[in-house]
């Protein structure tokens, strides 16, 4: 007998990610298309989670994370942004950045409240404001420069907005949020309680010379904005599924009171050895050199193809307009490409609600050099 069920995400299928890395993976593609490096964080780090696994660091951790990873958190943030969080109760350690992000949208959306989000958008937002029977209300940023029309974005807010979700430096436009845009966003929310989640999962891959603007430091936002981030992205082990959530206390009681019941706390060793691995601040301050050189590896190398790239402002994607190639949508240009030419991609509309089509793909270059010029080789023949 054929169970019914009422799916409460009708229109979610499996994610693009997993699509285009099975099909890489049948057609032994060059995969650039998920977000993780093919390299690691290397054995300073292994070696301190063994330490603690062997000491015996294996059991629940504190519900909010293990304390001096949490303080290494303030400090760290005070170091880079000049502000003091409070390691006691504005910092929780999570399974990522998704799990704070669906804990955030879960503690403060209720049925029917609005949540704006910038698209192309990565793709975890939606689905958590669906599943709190919330609205998620798009705002459409357009190839190539990807900028906010704040005149226009302003007609999306009204009384029953109750979420702004930014992330910056953003997946996958690459564009990087300024001091001129909080401002913006400040002037625009003025007075009202709208809370603002900032993704800044990509805070250390900021390209030339520009500063990651964090929201915990803006003046007018701080006090009802909180902000996501990953341990996965800055070290090199998206599969650890470690990051944390900071914000004003307020904001992280009430974060706090569903975390407990979502995952309660997470991985006990590898928090002990974040900690300590973090207390070395070039374990993170190089990572936007060591990132813009492949950038640049990247895009000189395809200055002669048929590509045409779109800055990188930050993270580890770029994104290339195909226009000159070929007149197929996005998604059938990334299969063909991913079958008859061994580089697979992400096609940008999967990002939109709309499914627009600029003619964009994403290319993931967080991998190693003799991986890029391999696939640069094969992009050079289209
Ligand atoms: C913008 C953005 N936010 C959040 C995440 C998820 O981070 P984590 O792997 O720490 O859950 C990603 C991963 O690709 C991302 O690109």
């Amino acid at each position: 007998m054929n169970i019914q069920i009422n799916s409460k995400l009708p229109n979610t299928g499996t994610t693009i990610f997993s699509i285009m890395s099975a099909l890489a993976n049948k057609h032994q593609a060059i995969n650039l298309s998920q977000g993780f490096p093919n390299y690691d964080s290397g054995d300073q780090l292994f070696e301190l989670v063994t330490k603690h696994m062997r000491e015996g660091k294996n059991q629940y951790a504190p519900m909010p994370g293990h304390l001096k990873l949490r303080e290494q958190i303030a400090q760290k943030y005070h170091h880079l942004y000049g502000e003091q969080y409070d390691p006691t109760s504005d910092i929780v350690v999570t399974a990522g950045a998704t799990q704070a992000i669906f804990t955030a949208i879960t503690a403060f959306i209720r049925a029917n409240d609005e949540a704006i989000i910038i698209e192309p958008a990565y793709d975890c937002y939606r689905p958590a404001i669906e599943l709190n029977d919330g609205v998620a209300v798009p705002y459409e940023l357009e190839a190539p420069h990807y900028e906010i029309d704040w005149d226009r974005f302003k007609r999306l807010i009204n009384f029953r907005t109750k979420l702004i979700i930014v992330n910056t430096p953003q997946n996958p436009s690459t564009n990087v949020f300024t001091d001129a845009d909080w401002d913006q966003l400040a002037k625009l929310t003025h007075n009202t309680d709208i809370i603002i989640l900032s993704d800044e999962v990509y805070e250390h891959i900021v390209f030339d010379g520009v500063k990651h603007a964090s929201i915990l430091r803006h003046p007018d936002l701080k006090h009802r904005s909180i902000a996501t981030y990953s341990f996965g992205k800055t070290f090199h082990n998206t599969g650890w599924k470690l990051g944390y959530c900071m914000g004003p206390p307020a904001l992280m009681k009430e974060f706090k009171k569903v975390h407990q019941f979502n995952v309660f706390s997470v991985n006990t060793p590898m928090q002990y050895a974040l900690a300590d691995f973090i207390e070395d601040k070039s374990t993170y301050e190089n990572l936007s050199s060591f990132y813009q050189a492949k950038r640049d590896r990247f895009t000189q190398a395809l200055e002669g193809s048929r590509f045409k790239m779109i800055p990188s402002g930050g993270t580890y994607f770029q994104l290339a307009d195909y226009s000159e190639i070929s007149g197929l949508k996005d998604t059938e240009f990334a299969k063909q490409l991913t079958i008859e030419h061994g580089v697979a991609a992400i096609p940008v509309s999967v990002f939109y609600s709309s499914g627009r089509q600029d003619k964009v793909i994403r290319f993931c270059f967080a991998k190693t050099d003799d991986l890029l010029d391999k696939a640069t080789e094969r992009l050079l023949k289209i």
